[in-house]
């Protein structure tokens, strides 16, 4: 047991409607009501695309539900970037968090090291708190290189914003070949990173390291929740098929509690 506070969130990616979304914001606010206290213990955050951001935040008002974004601008302000949404104007909408440098990003936008160091540096700057996702891919896992490939992916956000920043953000460990396809990592192979993470941030700051809330990602639900959340350098979950259901998200919450 450790004095960190779990964090569950749920990565809505590119699913919802307003209607799909008003209904599982319902399911959200009366599953999550049902717990009652233990909710308490735990922060509860739900990332939907960003057309949906201040509906789903005015539907969720003080259910205690926090909303974040999956993205942001890594230029901050206003300006001449087409297609583009900064941090300020996420915090406009009622986002107090935002993820950055999901694998689906990287692999599919071109996201590097570096643009997703200036985006954590963005949301920092925007008042956001950024979740950094980092995590290998089946290739990379097979070759033996998940250490040097987190690391490496850590690493570039210390060298750009500081070992300072990571602290007032939170990390997600997701390794690509346990997204959306099922296979979750066990929650020895889950700890085996999350405590190469923490240890790789101790030796730059040990405080930092010993504070900083390492999320575990890929396909986590509520069957299999409990016992990664059980783990003791795993603080919760970003989880994204099982957060569209509001009953699964809800025992994962409940999971996270105990
Ligand atoms: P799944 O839970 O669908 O595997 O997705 C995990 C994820 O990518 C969360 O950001």
């Amino acid at each position: 047991m450790n004095t960190r506070r779990p964090m569950v969130a749920g990565n809505w990616k590119m699913y919802g409607s307003h209607a799909a979304n008003a209904a599982l914001v319902e399911g959200l606010r009366e599953g999550l009501a049902s717990l009652g206290a233990a909710t308490d213990a735990v922060d509860t955050l739900v990332c939907p695309p960003f057309v949906y951001l201040a509906a789903v935040a005015g539907q969720l008002g003080d259910s205690g539900v926090a909303v974040g974004a999956q993205n942001l601008c890594a230029e901050t302000g206003q300006g001449a970037y087409t297609g583009e949404i900064a941090g300020q104007m996420l915090r406009e909408v009622g986002c107090s968090h935002v993820i950055v440098g999901h694998s689906e990003r990287r692999a599919l936008y071109g996201e590097n090291d570096e643009l997703v160091a200036r985006k954590y540096a963005a949301a920092l700057a925007t008042g956001l708190t950024p979740i950094l996702c980092v995590g290998e891919t089946l290739q990379e896992r097979d070759a033996g290189s998940t250490s040097a490939v987190v690391a490496r992916q850590v690493d570039a956000v210390i060298a750009h914003c500081g070992v300072a920043a990571l602290g007032r953000g939170l990390i997600a460990y997701e390794p690509v070949w346990a997204i959306g396809t099922g296979r979750t990592a066990t929650p020895t192979q889950a700890q085996e990173v999350h405590a190469f993470i923490r240890g790789r941030i101790a030796e730059h700051d040990a405080i930092i390291a010993g504070s900083l809330r390492v999320l575990y990602g890929g396909s986590v639900k509520a069957g299999n929740a409990r016992e990664l959340f059980a783990m003791p350098d795993v603080d919760g979950g970003l989880v994204g098929g099982a957060s569209l259901k509001a009953e699964e998200f809800v025992a994962i919450v409940a999971a996270a509690a105990v």
